[in-house]
């Protein structure tokens, strides 16, 4: 097919995809979401990943004094851009990886911390990229989360699994029930941390949030 097609089918998904970009670095920028990554970005130390790196919201987070070096990994989704230029704006040395956390080119045992903030929750393949996650930790390195993800509350669960299929065609495969604590210790990790909290105001739905520390054995 020819690259640029005008048919009405490609015009609005280029749309969508030029549009995606700035909607996520607006809606992941809401204060209220500001204050959940702050409860957890500064923890990281040391030679430090983060998965998902969006546009770079949680660069002014990090502890300067505690990370030594930092490499963010999202795939070529529009956001990359967005992120060179947070990257250029801030003064912490940034490595940004172009590529899937499904399959990372980093090798094995190279970090200390993994950092992953909304984006277990967009991630197709979320049990590789946990398998990944542990692969490129050294041991007892750390795995800091903080997500969206299935409420305990049985009622507003099953609102989840009803609307999930329509909010993954509108909101670029984001899921509202990944049961995040479950899925990564499945993949080998020990929570040392981990709580369940919803903002209060009647976000429950998309606003239950999936907070804590993971440990590598
Ligand atoms: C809702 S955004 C969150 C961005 C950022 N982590 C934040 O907190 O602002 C979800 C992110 O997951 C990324 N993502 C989607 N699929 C991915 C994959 N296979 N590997 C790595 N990142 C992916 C998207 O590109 C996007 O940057």
């Amino acid at each position: 097919m020819a690259d640029s097609c005008s048919c009405a089918s490609c015009k609005s998904s280029s749309l969508f995809s030029g549009l995606m970009p700035r909607g996520v670095h607006l809606v992941c920028g809401l204060p209220v979401v500001t204050r959940q990554r702050q409860k957890i970005v500064p923890l990281a130390e040391g030679d430090v990943v983060e998965i998902g790196f969006g546009s770079g919201l949680n660069l002014p987070h990090y502890d300067r004094k505690a990370v030594r070096s930092l490499v963010g990994v999202n795939p070529d989704d529009g956001l990359p851009d967005l992120a060179r230029k947070a990257i250029a704006r801030q003064d912490l040395h940034t490595e940004l990886l172009v590529e899937s956390a499904e399959k990372m080119s980093l090798p094995s045992q190279s970090a200390d911390t993994v950092v992953v903030t909304y984006s277990l929750c967009s991630i197709p393949d979320v049990s590789a990229t946990l398998a990944e996650m542990h692969r490129i930790l050294r041991p007892g390195g750390r795995l800091l989360f903080c997500e969206h993800g299935r409420s305990p509350k049985r009622d507003v669960a099953f609102l989840q699994d009803a609307l999930n299929a329509p909010w993954r065609a509108v909101a670029a495969g984001c899921h509202l029930n990944r049961e995040t604590g479950s899925l990564i210790e499945a993949s080998g990790f020990a929570l040392e941390q981990y709580s369940i909290y919803d903002l209060g105001f009647g976000t429950r739905i998309l606003g239950t949030h999936h907070l804590g520390i993971a440990r590598k054995g």
